[in-house]
């Protein structure tokens, strides 16, 4: 006999997105509403190619943000920001983006039924993040400036008005964007050793290593892993001491001249005896390169900053090669690759050469594939 379906919501999957996943370390209640997309339980994907490239006693782990609902490791955060936006009855949130953090705002806000204005610097944003919040129908503003210009503008509009900041000032997108910490360590069973990482706003930054501290405080891993990060040469003002006033760099995600989280990224990096450096675009480009030709990794060229972090640390000798007698393991490094590289497809066709035009006929197709 046939049985009767109803018409429920399916029950199948399990996984409820990162708050109901990490619901005890972070800030929520039972009257918080739960905007989720189901974002996180991104893979960590070992890499054959950068572990060779580090030696033997290395394995090299890509944690891949890209593959979060809306491409990005923003909606980690953005969970926590709209969810607690709604607990607060707002009607509306604003935030200043490279481009990124727009597109998680704008559909989150969508899920939330609540209004999403978005400052962005003009003609400095990828084409697929414009997209996205435009899509999701948010109110784009392009401001004739750079992104601190619009982050200057959007603090002063979200202090006056009854609009809820949604950029990683807001403390709820660091709250959720600790849990990709926590992700990390439940999948290696231990912290990694090395953590690389783009910076640009430093929000990240300060999130994985507040998410590290904390499993350390709960027992839950009993080390912590020494925090490198890398901005794009041309936007470097951590590694410079110094704001920079026209921050460049073709990783546009990153292009940031005076971080919100300045102060916390340089913490991080000093309490995990690790380091801030910076990249430039050629090692950006060609570690962009290598993720997509040697791992099957496409992600955008912000988040390929790490890996040129890597390479960069790697050449110098910073992974040292301890015999294993000493440590009795194998030292892991994880590089967080925090964008999709369709978000900026412009920069991939830009790096590589066109494909070439055959005639339409098999002897001169096959000719150029070489049967
Ligand atoms: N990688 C990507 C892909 C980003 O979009 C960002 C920041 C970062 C790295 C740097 O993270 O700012 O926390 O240090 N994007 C922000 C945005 C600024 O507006 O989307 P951070």
């Amino acid at each position: 006999m046939r049985k009767s379906h109803k018409a429920t919501k399916p029950q199948s999957h399990k996984y409820k997105g990162v708050i109901e996943r990490y619901r005890q370390y972070l800030p929520v209640s039972s009257k918080t509403p739960i905007v989720t997309l189901l974002e996180g339980n991104t893979p960590l994907i070992y890499s054959c190619y950068l572990s060779k490239t580090l030696g033997k006693n290395f394995e090299v782990y890509l944690k891949y943000e890209g593959l979060n609902p809306t491409g990005s490791f923003k909606d980690r955060g953005m969970t926590m920001a709209i969810s607690k936006a709604c607990e607060q009855k707002a009607k509306a949130v604003a935030c200043a983006s490279t481009g990124n953090t727009s597109a998680s705002a704008a559909a989150y806000s969508v899920r939330a039924g609540i209004k999403c204005i978005v400052l962005i610097p003009k003609g400095a944003i990828a084409l697929g993040k414009l997209s996205q919040a435009l899509i999701h129908n948010a109110q784009v503003l392009a401001v004739d400036g750079n992104f601190d210009d619009a982050l200057s503008l959007v603090r002063e509009i979200t202090e006056k008005y009854p609009i809820v900041l949604v950029n990683s000032l807001n403390p709820y997108r660091i709250e959720g964007q600790k849990t990709a910490s926590f992700e990390i360590c439940d999948c290696l069973g231990c912290a990694p050793d090395f953590q690389v990482m783009p910076v640009g706003n430093a929000g990240n930054i300060t999130a994985y290593w507040k998410g590290y501290k904390l499993y350390y405080a709960k027992k839950k891993i009993t080390g912590l892993p020494k925090m490198l990060g890398f901005q794009a040469a041309g936007s470097a003002p951590i590694v410079r001491g110094h704001p920079i006033k026209n921050p460049e760099t073709i990783a546009t995600a990153i292009r940031i001249g005076n971080p919100a989280s300045w102060k916390h990224a340089e913490q991080a990096r000093d309490e995990s005896g690790g380091l801030i450096d910076m990249v430039s675009d050629k090692e950006i480009t060609q570690a962009y390169k290598i993720l997509a030709a040697r791992d099957g990794v496409f992600v955008e060229p912000a988040s390929a900053a790490s890996v040129a972090g890597l390479l960069k640390l790697s050449g110098k000798g910073y992974f040292k090669q301890r015999p294993r007698s000493s440590t009795g393991r194998t030292q892991r490094v994880v590089c967080i690759l925090t964008g999709h590289g369709l978000k900026d497809p412009d920069r991939a066709i830009k790096s590589i050469k066109p494909p070439k035009t055959v005639k339409s006929n098999l002897k001169a197709v096959l000719k150029e594939i070489g049967y």
